[in-house]
């Protein structure tokens, strides 16, 4: 008989995220620890204590799940964690990164893009690309062939986002551009067919006046008036306005949700999968 399922929450926030354990009992976890205010030098001691209780076969009942609001904090403890598994014994457990809902914020963005265009080769353009999600739906752009431009207020941040994606994807199509003012901004949506959205709460990144006749695609993930694009609704979801597809924040958070049970779900098949933005991106394909 399998074991029950474990999902281990290591979340670097002072309280465990509610929203992650709401959607990991809706996934299917049966039980969930939850570790709150994890910081690398505690991981080990966690994970020893996931992989050394059950045996090699039963260990696909036991899964990490790496949450927080800080995605850079995230992704040390998912580094931590894998150092500490011993998969030449089969003591190893599945994992799966999504600090910030950055993870499957992205693909299910990049998803809902890729239901009206072919991504290779599209000309796209993501604003707020240096934060934790801008930089994944970049980073997913680019690995699809997409030619991608990375937007930020200062280009310079941009340019290292670009770097940085280029790390991981080399024939990545990259172009860093500055939107500070609206002139910039004119020359970074100028023949952009794809525009995604990923700034912070708030701020309205792409006016109506800013918009060309190139525009097929705008996708704003900003569900906090103002919103992020200008004439995009928040409950769009591939809605057309005036001969654009628009998606808003709640039209894409639908498609979230379902990728981010997915993913849980998958993490009990086997006990070796790495749920990362690509994987995570994969498993949105089914949506
Ligand atoms: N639907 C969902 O389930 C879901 C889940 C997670 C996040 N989200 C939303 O997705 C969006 C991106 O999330 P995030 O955590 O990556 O965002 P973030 O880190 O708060 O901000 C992203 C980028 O926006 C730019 N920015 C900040 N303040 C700005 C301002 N006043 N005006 C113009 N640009 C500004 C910054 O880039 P520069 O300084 O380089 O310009 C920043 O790196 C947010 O709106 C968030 O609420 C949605």
């Amino acid at each position: 008989m399998d074991k029950r399922k474990i999902l281990i929450q290591f979340d670097s926030d002072a309280n465990a995220s509610v929203f992650d354990r709401v959607v990991a009992v809706d996934a299917g976890a049966e039980e969930i620890f939850s570790y709150a205010g994890v910081k690398p030098e505690h991981v080990q001691g966690l994970v020893h204590g996931a992989i050394f209780t059950r045996g090699p076969k039963d260990l696909k009942s036991t899964a990490i799940f790496v949450g927080g609001s800080d995605v850079g904090a995230g992704e040390k403890l998912m580094t931590e964690a894998l150092k500490h598994m011993l998969p030449k014994f089969g003591l190893r457990v599945s994992i799966m990164l999504d600090a910030n809902g950055a993870n499957t914020t992205a693909a299910a963005a990049v998803r809902a893009a890729a239901r009206h265009v072919n991504l290779a080769g599209t000309s796209a353009l993501v604003l707020g690309g240096t934060g934790p999600v801008g930089q994944r739906v970049a980073r997913l752009l680019a690995r699809e062939g997409a030619h991608v431009r990375v937007g930020s207020r200062q280009q310079a941040r941009a340019a290292s986002v670009c770097q940085e994606i280029l790390g991981r994807v080399a024939n990545a199509h990259l172009q860093p551009v500055g939107t500070a003012s609206s002139a910039e901004l004119a020359a970074a949506v100028e023949g952009r067919t794809l525009v995604i959205a990923a700034g912070a709460a708030g701020a309205v990144l792409l006016p109506l006046v800013a918009r060309t006749s190139a525009l097929k695609i705008a996708i704003d993930l900003n569900a906090v008036p103002p919103l992020g694009v200008e004439g995009v609704g928040v409950m769009d979801k591939g809605v057309d306005q005036a001969g654009v597809i628009c998606y808003g924040a709640i039209g894409v958070g639908d498609t979230k949700m379902k990728v981010h049970r997915a993913a849980l779900a998958s993490l009990f098949e086997s006990n070796d999968k790495l749920l990362d933005a690509e994987e995570i991106y994969q498993l949105a394909q089914k949506f």
